[in-house]
């Protein structure tokens, strides 16, 4: 299975609106992060489309390693330690 792209090593705020849909992007390749904007076609990627529950401020992850995905959870720290070094 190919890796995705890591599209940045910080997280991305979002404002969700309830009810609405997202498609979030899984492949790292897309121009809209962290949104999907269809350069996963051809890929065995697909993005993850999901409806806000609640109106709320979120952080989408853009390294594309998190383990709560779209959500960050911290792993693009371990990342930036890696370039740094
Ligand atoms: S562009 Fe990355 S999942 Fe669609």
């Amino acid at each position: 299975m190919d890796l995705p792209k890591v599209a940045d090593t910080c997280p991305k705020q979002v404002e969700l609106e309830a009810g609405k849909k997202y498609a979030y992007c899984t492949c790292g390749m897309s121009e809209n992060q962290p949104f999907c904007d269809g350069k996963h076609s051809g890929s065995e990627f697909t993005p993850i489309v999901f409806k806000a529950d609640e109106t709320k401020t979120a952080h989408f992850c853009q390294c594309k390693k998190t383990g709560n995905s779209p959500y960050c959870d911290g792993t693009h720290n371990s990342l930036n330690q890696q370039t740094e070094q």
